[in-house]
């Protein structure tokens, strides 16, 4: 199991020694033409977890590709780049430029809650990308498909090497006078509360493929790890948790050590060896 970063939640040039302290580096996703994002506020704290309309801020793909991804692989070596756009072309031609001993995989980003363009369908997308690189492309998918398990199997079928779940939810939270705390009214809801949803989204991909996968949403703890790799989870990324605490990578994985030994398990594929059984189990 490889513990990553979640995108857009670690800058990794201002903060180099916290993406170190992970197995991989999963870039801010990156659009072809830059973009400043949304009106602020963007950025809103609630009870049980975090909104945001951050909106695809970035530098845009000329930039990503002339200066900050040669910086990144010179401080980190090869990173996942999160890949973004609005039809399937905008992903395959970034996916066309990205040089493979910069990148060791292509998460592409077919779920972002804040912006007004709806991508082309997402074995679309992961379609034309299989047919414009080699390197391996994981899928990021939305907490909000009805039926995840299709969306997982059509995007195997287009070619991808694994997924990526669960994006933000969409959702809105008002001030003292009932007006919205972010400008664009709503956002993408992380943190805490996408816990339970994170968990059965990853156990619904599971049961629909053997690809690896990426958990995620709300994850700040060696406990959410394992209950992730229970419930199909390949690897695990932390998002939200890396504002508040950037210590959280070396923390989560000290008290993952004695969640095991609690246990008593020996590794933590042994968690994830229960997860394949009850898939087959569900099968059968
Ligand atoms: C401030 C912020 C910016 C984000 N930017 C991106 C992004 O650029 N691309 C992307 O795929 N996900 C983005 N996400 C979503 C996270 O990668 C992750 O899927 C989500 O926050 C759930 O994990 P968490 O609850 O641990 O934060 C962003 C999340 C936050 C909070």
């Amino acid at each position: 199991m490889q513990l990553l970063n979640a995108s857009g939640c670690l800058d990794a040039l201002t903060a180099p020694d916290v993406a170190r302290s992970l197995d991989a580096f999963v870039t801010k996703t990156v659009t072809p033409e830059p973009r400043e994002g949304n009106p602020p506020p963007r950025i809103a704290e609630t009870d049980h977890g975090m909104l945001n309309a951050i909106g695809l801020a970035n530098p845009g793909r000329q930039a990503f590709l002339g200066q900050t991804l040669p910086r990144l692989a010179r401080e980190l070596g090869p990173v996942w780049v999160s890949v973004g756009g609005f039809r399937a072309g905008d992903y395959a031609e970034t996916c066309e430029q990205l040089a493979r001993d910069e990148v060791a995989c292509v998460e592409l980003n077919l779920s972002c809650p804040n912006v007004d363009e709806a991508p082309e369908s997402a074995a679309e997308v992961v379609g034309a990308c299989r047919a414009a690189t080699a390197l391996p492309l994981y899928a990021k998918l939305s907490p909000h498909a009805w039926d995840i398990g299709e969306t997982v199997r059509a995007v195997e079928a287009a070619g991808a090497d694994g997924i990526s779940l669960v994006n933000t939810l969409r959702g809105t939270a008002l001030d003292a006078r009932l007006r919205p705390r972010l400008a664009r009214g709503a956002g993408g809801y992380s943190g805490p509360a996408l816990r339970p949803v994170a968990l059965a989204a990853v156990a619904a991909a599971r049961r629909a493929t053997r690809l690896p996968i990426v958990g995620m949403g709300g994850v700040s703890t060696g406990r959410d790890v394992l209950e992730l790799v229970a419930c199909g989870a390949s690897h695990v990324a932390l998002g939200t948790v890396l504002f508040a605490d950037p210590d959280a990578p070396s923390r989560v994985r000290a008290e993952l050590r004695r969640e095991l030994d609690e246990l008593a398990l020996a590794t933590v594929e042994d968690a994830f060896c229960a997860a394949l059984e009850l898939v087959v189990k569900a099968e059968n």
